[in-house]
């Protein structure tokens, strides 16, 4: 049998204090109908001051770690997916590795925005089955409130932040990642992005008065090109394992819009009892969203041994992808 990786350990972390639609309704001009109606979101998670990735990382890591019956120096690679890491050097990662004490592991990050906990999915399974490294560390988390305009009713009101975790190990059984698939459109960067603070435009008291290193949407315009995206993703990548929709157990969607997921497993025929659903609760974490999610699907109990479990995203790049797992 060919080698395989498979998650053996899934952990996740959500900062303590809430915002709910209420309390955004003090801030700006909405409503806890407006956003409920449109985005399916009640409430989000926004972390303390002080309180930074690695923090939330270090968490999400631990508890998968100890799922996974893993010792932190017995990991080989640390990813981190993010768009709002601790600083803009070094990475998180580097940073999670020394407060995990993984300390004979190398450690980067990966950014491409709400897919990348499923890009790294992807380069971890291929360090797996390439042979380079055995066991790795994958964390999706995003500090999203520090890159928020909290005046902005178009954005404010959509995303949280979070952390989720696996533990990716080597095998040879039948079950394991079966597939991964990452695509990218960059003419359509301007939709999602964060103009300030990189070399294009460096933080200056200029850039910081425009608001440029805030989170930028177009959001009615993301909207339609992620559920036709969507729509084809999915059925490709079923097609891609010769499976049936009807063979899946669950479908993990990125969880941005209630109105998308529910486009999506309508396309594929999927009672939404087979999807999970936690944006009502944490809103859009972006890449953190689908560990955050795996894990609690995983902790209920609602994938058993060689289900078929499909992961889906959309986000900024713009960029998409999917993966099938057989668990
Ligand atoms: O995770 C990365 C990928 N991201 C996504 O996939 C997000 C995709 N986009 C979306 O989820 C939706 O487009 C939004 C939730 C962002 C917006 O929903 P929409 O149904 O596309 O609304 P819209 O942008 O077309 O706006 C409709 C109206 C506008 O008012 P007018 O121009 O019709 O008078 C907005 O100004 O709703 C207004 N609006 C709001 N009203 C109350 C926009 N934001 C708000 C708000 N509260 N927070």
């Amino acid at each position: 049998m060919p080698l395989r990786s498979k998650i053996i350990g899934t952990g996740s972390y959500l900062p303590e204090k809430i915002i709910d639609n209420v309390d955004l309704e003090r801030k700006v001009d909405t409503s806890d109908e407006w956003i409920t109606e449109r985005t399916g979101i009640k409430q989000r998670r926004v972390v303390r001051d002080g309180e930074t990735s690695s923090d939330l990382c270090l968490e999400a890591s631990k508890r998968a770690l100890l799922a996974a019956g893993m010792e932190a120096k017995d990991v080989e690679l640390v990813i981190v997916a993010t768009m709002s890491g601790d600083m803009p050097m070094p990475s998180t990662a580097s940073i999670l590795q020394n407060r995990l004490g993984a300390t004979h592991a190398g450690a980067f990050d990966l950014n491409a925005a709400c897919s990348g906990f499923i890009y790294g999915l992807s380069v971890a399974d291929n360090f797996i089955k390439g042979g380079t490294f055995s066991n790795i560390l994958l964390v999706g988390a995003e500090v999203n409130s520090r890159f928020l305009d909290w005046s902005d009713r178009k954005t404010c009101v959509l995303f949280g932040d979070g952390a989720g975790a696996v533990v990716l190990k080597s095998t040879r059984g039948r079950s394991g990642i079966l597939s991964t698939h990452i695509y990218s459109d960059g003419r359509l960067w301007d939709y999602i992005c964060v103009p300030g603070g990189g070399a294009s435009h460096p933080p200056t008291m200029e850039t910081v008065k425009k608001g440029m290193h805030f989170i930028k949407m177009r959001g009615h315009e993301t909207f339609k090109v992620a559920v036709k995206t969507l729509e084809k993703l999915v059925v490709d990548t079923l097609k891609a394992n010769k499976i049936k929709p009807s063979d899946l157990a669950m479908l993990i969607p990125h969880q941005a819009n209630l109105r998308i997921i529910t486009a999506t497993a309508r396309r594929l025929n999927l009672p939404m009892e087979k999807v999970a659903v936690n944006l009502d609760k944490y809103g859009n974490t972006s890449s953190a969203s689908i560990p955050i999610a795996l894990d609690e699907v995983v902790r209920e109990g609602r994938l058993k041994k060689n289900e078929y479990v499909m992961l889906e995203a959309f986000g900024g790049g713009l960029t998409w992808a999917s993966a099938m797992i057989r668990w």
